[in-house]
């Protein structure tokens, strides 16, 4: 693992409190979540739940993490047995790719791929296979993907909405993935934390609905992103039970369990009115706005996310030509903090002149980030 070094969510994190820059680096919000929920995770360590958990998770949140996603995506779920809590959707990230996968065995991603994914798949031994999404709109050739499969792949791993890009795979992608899954006989394992978090009217889609996936899909979330709780790291995985068993075995040797008290808090969360996580994605929608406006005005060409709260900038409008070395000089420069999409790509060039900045944050911070980007291009 040597050559994974530092993750450059914690280099970037680091830099932004080193010079007290603005960090738009790291995907978290600067506000928290519903109050009811705080409140709930303070009663429950109140009410002494502060052991050991059962190991799938307890039962209220089990339930809720399924009555969710039947509310939602019409899916059938028995908690006991296709649910699964973990720390996190990181944890079932590495867990599903350990148990499913090993050494000469391939695994199938899209780049710019979620840093997690190379090292998870690096863990156990397996090799990855990327197709590249392409900007503006970030599609695939389906040839591409194709070709990339062969004999010894396993695993297709999938994230949509989709970080760092933003994109959110729309039925016909999607289909394309399903029917190449179950022609080459593998498994889908996705990645869904920001189902919630899409914009302009545009649904997020479960692969596991589509006709033939039930059966062969491992489905990835975490309260993180759509309760702004991404501190509590409460995720889960749901499919067949068989695979969720094999998860849950690999899981008992990471972490054991997962936070106690946070499973209760998540539960109740799970059980709010759908509004809440309706008001969230809206509120990002307009913070989408508001940054790519700000950045464009600042000299940047932006491409507007459908989901998630990122939002890629070519910096080549402001006279930056590698995102890495852009990115170290920008706090520096203009008290700002950024990813540069460079380092999610196995082909360094094809995210060259590309840098991810995280508008989960409040308005005046936004609209500082930008002022002082905008003063930053007026002085260069
Ligand atoms: C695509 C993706 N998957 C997983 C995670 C991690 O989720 P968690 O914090 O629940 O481990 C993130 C966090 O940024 C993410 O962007």
């Amino acid at each position: 693992m040597a050559s994974f070094g530092t993750t450059i969510f914690a280099e970037m994190t680091a830099l932004a409190q080193e010079t007290g820059a603005i960090n738009l680096g790291q995907g978290f919000p600067d506000t928290d979540g519903p109050p009811e929920v705080l409140e709930a995770a303070i009663a429950a360590i109140r009410a002494g739940h502060n052991q050991y958990p059962p190991g799938p998770g307890i039962p209220e949140l089990r339930n809720a993490i399924a009555a969710h996603q039947k509310r939602w995506y019409g899916i059938d779920l028995d908690p006991d047995g296709e649910v699964l809590v973990t720390t996190g959707a990181t944890e079932a990230i590495a867990a599903a790719l350990l148990a499913l996968t090993g050494p000469g065995d391939e695994v199938v991603t899209f780049e710019p791929y979620y840093d997690s994914y190379a090292a998870s798949i690096a863990l156990g031994g397996a090799t990855r296979r990327v197709v590249t999404l392409r900007a503006p709109d970030y599609s695939f050739d389906p040839d591409e993907l194709r070709a990339a499969i062969g004999p010894a792949t396993k695993v297709l791993l999938l994230n949509s909405p989709h970080n760092p890009t933003g994109k959110v795979f729309d039925l016909d992608e999607l289909a394309v993935i399903a029917g190449l899954c179950i022609e080459h006989d593998l498994i889908a394992v996705t990645d869904e934390v920001y189902e919630h978090l899409t914009f302009d009217g545009v649904a997020h889609v479960p692969l596991a609905t589509l006709p033939g996936m039930a059966e062969r899909t491992l489905t990835l979330s975490s309260a993180g992103k759509t309760f702004s709780f991404t501190g509590w790291k409460i995720g889960w995985v749901t499919g067949p039970a068989q695979l969720v068993a094999a998860v849950r075995t690999v899981k008992q040797f990471l972490t054991y369990v997962s936070g106690t008290p946070f499973q209760y808090a998540v539960a109740v969360a799970l059980g709010l009115p759908d509004q809440v996580t309706i008001d969230l994605a809206a509120s990002l929608q307009s913070k989408r706005d508001r940054i790519a406006v700000g950045l464009r005005e600042a000299g940047f060409v932006v491409h507007p996310p459908k989901g998630t709260y990122f939002i890629t900038a070519d910096i080549r409008g402001v006279g930056g030509v590698d995102g890495i070395e852009f990115c170290r000089e920008l706090p520096h420069r203009a008290g700002v903090v950024g990813v540069p999409t460079q380092v999610f790509y196995d082909d360094p060039e094809a995210g060259r002149p590309l840098v991810r900045f995280a508008f989960c944050k409040r308005d005046e911070v936004i609209d500082e980030a930008v002022e002082r980007l905008t003063a930053m291009g007026a002085g260069s």
